[in-house]
C-alpha cells in the first residue's frame, strides 16, 4: 500500500504514474508517518528508517544515507553528504522517487534539475530499468552533464532559467505521459530527505541538535529535515525540534527576502548569477511551506555572498573536505553567524551538511 497524496483543497489521490499535482493545481503532500524506533537493523542506508511499503527499493538501492558526521570545533558537526553514491544528498530522495516510479509501472520518467537531483534520478533510473530524460538549464556544470549522460539518461539543455527548464519538463510530461520524477512536486522525495534528520538523531545518540544550518533552493532538505524531526516529535521521541537556519545565496534569495519582509509567501526575484548553482531558485514552488517550516522551528533565514562561499570552500578544503560551491553555503553561513556571535548557534550541537562533491564543480 502506498500512502495517498493529499492536497490542501481536501482531495486525495492514490499515487499513479501520471499524477503529479492536484486537479485544483495545488501541490501534493503526504501526512506525517509514524516513526518506528529503534531503526531497522541490517542496513546502514536510509531504508533503516523508512516503512518501505510496496516500494521495490532492494533492487535499486546503492546504500544511500549513512553519511559521516564529522565533529569540528565549537560543537559544530559537518554531515558529509557528498559521500553519497552519486556525490550529493539528492540520492536520499531520488531513490525513493524512482522506487515509486517503478512501483507504479512507469517505463519512462522526466526530471528537471540544476544538476544534482537529475544526476541522482538518472543513476537510480538506470538501476530500475526506467528510461530517463533530464532537463537542465544552460550553464549547468559540465561534469554533472557527463554524469547524467553516463547513466544513460537523455539530457535536454534548456536555454533559459531554472524556471524555464521546469516549464519545459512539465510540457514534455504533459505531452508524453511519462512519470514526473520531480523533487519539487513529488512529496515522496521528502520521505527520502527526511532521513537526514533521523540519521542525525541516531548518530548523536538520541540528542537533538540545537540548530540545523541548511541550504535552501527548492527546500528538499529543509522540508525533509523538518519532517523528520516533526515525526520524532509526534512520536514523543523528542520534545523539541532543532531550529532550522536556512541559507540562500545573496544573489538569489526569494525566501530570505520574504522572511525579512515578514511574508508567508515568496515573490519571484530576478536572480543574479551565483557560484551556488544548486540553490539558485528564483521562484520556489514550495516557498510558503519552506517559510512555515523554518518558522515552526524558531529558526531564521541567512544569506551569504559570493566571497563568503568561496572562502568557505577554501576553508573546508583546508580541512580535507572537497565540496562544490553550493555544498559550502551552509558552512559559509556558520562562519558568518559565528562572526556575528549570533544566538542562532547557541544551546547545543550545530549540524551543517556538505551537500555536493567538489568533483562535480569547483572554483
Ligand atoms: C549541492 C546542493 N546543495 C543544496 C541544494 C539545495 O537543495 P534544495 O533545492 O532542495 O533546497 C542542491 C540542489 O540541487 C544542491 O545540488
Ligand atoms: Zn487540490
Amino acid at each position: 500500500m502506498l500512502t495517498p497524496y493529499e492536497c490542501r483543497c481536501g482531495r486525495s489521490y492514490a499515487p499513479a504514474a501520471d499524477r503529479w499535482r492536484c486537479d485544483c493545481g495545488g501541490l501534493l503532500d503526504l501526512p506525517l508517518a509514524a516513526v518506528a524506533w529503534p531503526p531497522r537493523a541490517g542496513t546502514s542506508s536510509i531504508w533503516r528508517y523508512l516503512d518501505a511499503g510496496d516500494l521495490p527499493w532492494r533492487e535499486i538501492t546503492l546504500g544511500e544515507g549513512g553519511t559521516p558526521l564529522v565533529e569540528e570545533d565549537g560543537g559544530l558537526h559537518l554531515k558529509v553528504e557528498f559521500a553519497s553514491p552519486t556525490g550529493s544528498f539528492k540520492d536520499r530522495g531520488a531513490v525513493v522517487l524512482v522506487a515509486l516510479a517503478r512501483a507504479l509501472g512507469a517505463a519512462r520518467l522526466i526530471a528537471d534539475s540544476s544538476g544534482n537531483a537529475g544526476t541522482a534520478v538518472a543513476a537510480y533510473a538506470a538501476r530500475a530499468g526506467v528510461a530517463a530524460e533530464i532537463f537542465v538549464p544552460a550553464g549547468t556544470s559540465e561534469k554533472k552533464l557527463l554524469q547524467i549522460r553516463g547513466h544513460g539518461a537523455e539530457v535536454t539543455v534548456v536555454e533559459g532559467s531554472r524556471e524555464d527548464t521546469a516549464a519545459a519538463a512539465v510540457a514534455r510530461v504533459e505531452q508524453s505521459g511519462a512519470f514526473y520524477a520531480s523533487h519539487v512536486y513529488n512529496p515522496y522525495f521528502h520521505e527520502g530527505t527526511k532521513t537526514y534528520a533521523l540519521e542525525i538523531f541516531e548518530q548523536l545518540g538520541g540528542a537533538v541538535p540545537a540548530t540545523l544550518v541548511l541550504p535552501a533552493g527548492n527546500g528538499t532538505l529543509v522540508l525533509g529535515a523538518h519532517r523528520g524531526f516533526a515525526e520524532l516529535r509526534a512520536a514523543a521521541l523528542i520534545d523539541r525540534v532543532p531550529r532550522i537556519v536556512a541559507v540562500q545565496a545573496e544573489r538569489c534569495a526569494p525566501l530570505a527576502a520574504a522572511w525579512a519582509a515578514g511574508l508567508d509567501e515568496p515573490g519571484p526575484v530576478r536572480p543574479g548569477r551565483t557560484l551556488a548553482e544548486g540553490i539558485a531558485i528564483a521562484d520556489p514552488a514550495r516557498g510558503s511551506r519552506i517559510l512555515a517550516a523554518v518558522r515552526d522551528t524558531g529558526g531564521a533565514f541567512v544569506t551569504v555572498g559570493e566571497d563568503e562561499i568561496a572562502a568557505a570552500s577554501a576553508a573546508l578544503a583546508a580541512r580535507g573536505l572537497w565540496v562544490e560551491p553550493t555544498g559550502a553555503v551552509s558552512y559559509a553561513a556558520v562562519r558568518r553567524l559565528r562572526g556575528a556571535e549570533s544566538p542562532l548557534l547557541t544551546g547545543g550541537p550545530v549540524v551543517a551538511p556538505l551537500c555536493g562533491s567538489g568533483l562535480k564543480a569547483s572554483l
